[in-house]
């Protein structure tokens, strides 16, 4: 007898569910987790459902404009691919799928250091507005290196995680202790790896080169070295603190992201949607603030705009997509997302971005 066919995800979460089906528990358990007691990551989906949406009526909405800019720069829609690690776990293309279905979508895809493709393979993809994410790594030679590759390439901007001086402790991939497949490489770091480990075991030698690079003393000079050895927009990825938010400004960068890394960090970190308010007030728009965390509907993408981002990154939902169906499933993901945000727009009375202003969105009391 056949199987009555599974239903088409109809949302993000969905995805998540369709994708843990396809996924080893050990991938999904890498893509899906937190730090500790994982209190952040749900809280970055808590605080979303918390807030309200305060629709307006009787506006003509039958015209509908969903693009924008970020940092001067055309985006179909207010949403950029955040940068997330290994993504050929997820499927055989890799970052080389996430890259066709950013394109195909006209929006920023922000490629991570930690890539199982290279930066030059994901660039060939085509003209499509990308960035590339990088630590400042204890060996200043690498952080250079990589940051004249990603210029080379062509991305557009360098977004510099600022929230890792560590990894934070996921105790799902201690339980699984998880190791990246031996067929699999972070493809960027290979590089500046000795000849003779390459070619003898670059899985493993990789693993110490990169805990190794991690650097524990970077500062705000540090930045202002990276900023001073590039022409690219340099963009923190991380920020919690309006006041850290008023120190980037002040360091002279033109965007920030307001960050948790998606709860996998500081545990008990808060909703980076909850910091916001507060950040938009620091910055008093002298930057462009980009949001993370948690951003699972159209909904809350308004809600994020509303509050004073410029944009949201979305991470493991285009990770769900690409578990699914490679590039086709990363952008239906998408997709949904943009069709998610259409609606919402019409609903709440909105014809265009430049429409969504803070009284959209309240707490209730
Ligand atoms: C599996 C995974 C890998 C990640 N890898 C990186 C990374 O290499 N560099 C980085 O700056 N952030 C990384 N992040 C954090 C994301 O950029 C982003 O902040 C987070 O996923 C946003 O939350 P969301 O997944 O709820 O959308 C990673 C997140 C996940 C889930």
């Amino acid at each position: 007898m056949t199987q009555p066919a599974k239903p088409e995800p109809v949302n993000l979460s969905d995805f998540e569910a369709a994708a843990r089906e396809r996924l080893s528990p050990t991938a999904y358990d890498y893509y899906a987790s937190g730090a500790g007691d994982e209190i952040t990551l749900r809280e970055n989906h808590a605080a979303f459902d918390r807030i309200q949406l305060l629709p307006r009526v009787l506006v003509d909405v039958s015209h509908r404009d969903l693009s924008t800019t970020v940092l001067s720069r055309p985006t179909a829609m207010p949403v950029m691919i955040a940068p997330t690690a290994f993504h050929r776990l997820a499927c055989p293309e890799g970052e080389l799928a996430t890259a066709r279905a950013a394109a195909e979508m006209g929006i920023v895809m922000v490629l991570s250091t930690l890539s199982n493709v290279p930066l030059e393979e994901v660039a060939q993809v085509g003209p499509s507005p990308r960035w590339f994410q990088l630590y400042i790594y204890r060996d200043r030679g690498v952080t250079r290196s990589l940051v004249e590759r990603a210029e080379a390439s062509g991305y557009q901007a360098l977004c510099v995680t600022v929230d890792a001086p560590l990894l934070g402790r996921r105790e799902r991939d201690v339980r699984n202790r998880f190791s990246l497949p031996p067929d699999l490489a972070v493809a960027n770091l290979l590089h500046y790896l000795p000849k003779e480990s390459q070619a003898e075991a670059p899985q493993s030698a990789l693993n110490a080169y990169f805990a190794r690079l991690m650097d524990q003393s970077v500062t705000w000079d540090d930045l202002d070295w990276l900023r001073g050895i590039t022409s690219l927009p340099v963009v923190p990825k991380g920020i919690h603190h309006p006041e850290d938010a008023r120190l980037a400004v002040e360091h002279g960068v033109p965007a920030i992201v307001v960050s948790n890394h998606g709860g996998r960090q500081l545990d008990t970190a808060p909703a980076t949607i909850d910091l916001l308010p507060a950040i938009a007030d620091a910055v008093q728009g002298r930057a462009e603030i980009l949001l993370d965390g948690g951003v699972r509907r159209g909904t809350d993408v308004i809600k994020a705009l509303a509050l004073g981002a410029r944009a949201v990154l979305i991470g493991r939902p285009v990770l769900w997509g690409l578990a699914v169906d490679g590039q086709r499933g990363a952008e239906r993901v998408l997709r949904l997302l943009q069709k998610e945000i259409d609606l919402a727009m019409a609903l709440c009375g909105l014809t265009k971005v430049s429409d969504i202003t803070s009284d959209l969105a309240r707490w209730p009391h």
